[in-house]
Parts: C-alpha cells; sequence; structure tokens
C-alpha cells in the first residue's frame, strides 16, 4: 500500500492525491464581493489499467467533470500529480490530444453550420491521421454508429441521440488509447442509448481502447463497466466492483405489478414490500442483490397479474444510501467543499 514511487506500465491513467481549487467570486451586494474556495477535486488517487472500462459517478457538482478535464490538459490541478500514458496532460496537452478521446455530453465538439462529414475531414487535417488509417476508421465508425445516412446534414439539424453519435466518432477518428466519456448518454431517448453502449462495448472488446465512462445512468455502468469509481463533494468515495457498492449502498429495485383490479397492498414476506400503492398498479421494493425471479412466482402465483417490470434503483439513491446512511461517516455535510479561506494551496 505505501509504495508509489514505480510507475508501473499496466497504469495507463495515474492520478495521486490530485486537487482542483477554484476560487470563486460571488456577489453578496452592491460592489461587494465574497472570494470563496471551491474544492471541486478533493485529493483524489485511482489508477486506470490499459483496456479498463470505468465508471465514474456522483451527484451533481460532485467533480466529475473536473476531473474529467484534468485529464484531458483542459484544466490544470492545483495539487497532486497527474499522468496519462505517461504524459503530464496540462503540460503537453497537445502530445496527449492525440491519444485521448474525449465526448463532452452537453457539448458537441463538431462544427455547428457544416454538414458532420466536414468536421470529420477537418479532424483528419488536425490531427494529421494518414489517409489510409482516416478512411478504414470513418468507413468502420460510420457502419458501426449509423452514420452513413446523416453525414451531410448539418449538424444542428441533428437529433441529440445523433449528434452524440457523431460526436463519439469524431473522438474516435485518430484512434486513441483512452476514450473520456461525460454523460454521452444524458438526454437520450432508450433506444439511442442502447446503441451508445453496444458500441462502446464493441470497442472496449476489439479495440482494447481504455475507458472512463462518467454518467448519472446507472444502466450504463452496470451494463458496461465491471469498476465504478463514486465521487461524493470532490472525495473518492468508493472505488470497485458495482455489486460492492449496491452492497455499500444496501440498494433496492422496483418491482412495478398491474393487477387486474385494485387490491390490498400485496403480501410478500420478507422478500419485498410494497411502498406505492395506485389503483391496480402496485410498487415493491426489494434488495438489489436479489433474483427478482422468485417474487415474480410468488405474485404471480397468488394474484391476478397483468403485468411487471423491474426499475433499477436510481444511482443518486444509492449513493445518498452510502454516503448519508445513519452512522456512516459521511453525515451529510455539504459544505465539506467549500473551504476556509486562506487554506489549501499546499
Ligand atoms: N470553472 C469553474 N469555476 C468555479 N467553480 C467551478 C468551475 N467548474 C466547476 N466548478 C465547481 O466545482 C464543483 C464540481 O463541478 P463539476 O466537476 O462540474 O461536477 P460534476 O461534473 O460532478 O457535476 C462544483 O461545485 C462546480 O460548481
Ligand atoms: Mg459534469
Amino acid at each position: 500500500m505505501s509504495a508509489d514511487v514505480t510507475v508501473s506500465e499496466s497504469a495507463f491513467i495515474e492520478v495521486d492525491r490530485v486537487e482542483k481549487v477554484f476560487d470563486v467570486r460571488r456577489r453578496t451586494g452592491f460592489l461587494k464581493r465574497e472570494l470563496r474556495r471551491v474544492r471541486a477535486v478533493d485529493a483524489i488517487s485511482f489508477r486506470v489499467a490499459r483496456g479498463e472500462m470505468v465508471g465514474y459517478i456522483g451527484p451533481n457538482g460532485a467533480g466529475k467533470s473536473t476531473t474529467i478535464k484534468m485529464l484531458t490538459g483542459i484544466l490544470t490541478p492545483s495539487g497532486g500529480r497527474l499522468r496519462v500514458a505517461g504524459i503530464d496532460p496540462s503540460r503537453e496537452r497537445t502530445r496527449l490530444a492525440h491519444r485521448i478521446g474525449v465526448v463532452f455530453g452537453q457539448r458537441t465538439t463538431l462544427w455547428w453550420d457544416l454538414p458532420l462529414i466536414d468536421s470529420y475531414r477537418l479532424m483528419h487535417r488536425m490531427y494529421r491521421i494518414p489517409d489510409g488509417r482516416y478512411r478504414e476508421n470513418l468507413d468502420r465508425l460510420v457502419e458501426l454508429l449509423d452514420l452513413a445516412a446523416l453525414l451531410e446534414v448539418p449538424v444542428r439539424q441533428l437529433s441529440l441521440g445523433q449528434r452524440m453519435r457523431g460526436d463519439i466518432a469524431a473522438a474516435l477518428l485518430h484512434d486513441p488509447e483512452v476514450l473520456y466519456l461525460d454523460e454521452p448518454t444524458i438526454g437520450l431517448d432508450v433506444v439511442s442509448k442502447a446503441r451508445v453502449r453496444e458500441f462502446l462495448r464493441e470497442l472496449n472488446a476489439e479495440r482494447g481502447t481504455t475507458v472512463l465512462l462518467t454518467t448519472h445512468d446507472l444502466q450504463d455502468i452496470e451494463q458496461l463497466c465491471s469498476r465504478v469509481m463514486v465521487i461524493d463533494h470532490g472525495r473518492l468515495v468508493y472505488d470497485g466492483a458495482l455489486s460492492g457498492l449496491h452492497e455499500a449502498g444496501e440498494s433496492e429495485r422496483t418491482l412495478v405489478v398491474d393487477l387486474e383490479r385494485e387490491l390490498p397492498p400485496i403480501e410478500a414476506g420478507e422478500a419485498a414490500r410494497v411502498v406505492r400503492v395506485e389503483g391496480p398498479r402496485q410498487w415493491l421494493a426489494f434488495p438489489a442483490s436479489a433474483s427478482a425471479a422468485p417474487l415474480v412466482a410468488h405474485i404471480a402465483a397468488r394474484y391476478p397479474l397483468l403485468d411487471l417490470s423491474v426499475r433499477e434503483p436510481d444511482i443518486e439513491a444509492v449513493i445518498a444510501k452510502m454516503l448519508y446512511a445513519p452512522g456512516s461517516s459521511g453525515e451529510g455535510s455539504p459544505e465539506r467543499r467549500a473551504v476556509v479561506p486562506g487554506a489549501g494551496g499546499s
């Protein structure tokens, strides 16, 4: 645990006690300003091996995007040590740019008024991608992301899901070894989400591309990542398997049951409890670690069942339970992020 000196070849991304402090000037009255320090990222350490697909999750304002921006070199850390492919991102941002791809779900890197294909041509030149490789990658990405019909369409006319697929292709034209995705499925419909996930799975399996995925959607993580890191108020509070996170958060899934008619709350013993009833529809909470099958069988044998569906636990709820459960150390202190003036620097 102690030796952090050796740089192992397998650690493609190395983050050692990295911090980012923002000084924010806030107006508090006429000609009055208050300087506040926001510790957006607070002494975070982790390593990601080549070929890993890691989920990076946490509530709004936790520090996810700030971390990604430091890993690309857009932001310079206030402290700590950062290496991606052996490169210090903020010092050699351009050199690193050839080895990484980034997608920000909230903001496109494509040229808004130009047809999609023109953005790709510009990237071809910007990244000096050899012609053969460019054409090969473009063909493959157009096929995998189903972009053929969209290439001549100006980006501003694309739907959110189409634009996102266009952005992902743009991030991968130069064969990056690592892909950072910051909320790539935000605002996407179910079909587009499924497509993006399927593509990422293939990319990782076939090319061994390392993926760091920031998301609000627990299903993104469940379907793609064996490992998940949770950040809250700038601190890394969990790093491990998703199953472990569920245990830590004692999270629950919800079985939504449609009965033929309005009935008293379903009796399911220890397996589940009814948390809501609306006419013939009932909601039952059961542990996320348990299979839904026995519960469904139990209900189907005793109740006039019309339809049912299972809802995954909401990521915010899982994290909230993990962080703020009675007796846990992190007992809700949102002020932790606001650091006393004068502190910091280190
Ligand atoms: N450029 C900035 N200037 C000042 N504060 C910032 C800046 N960028 C982010 N922050 C603050 O840092 C914290 C973390 O933000 P961010 O990394 O965007 O969170 P997330 O992506 O997890 O939602 C928030 O409190 C946010 O307001
Ligand atoms: Mg963000």
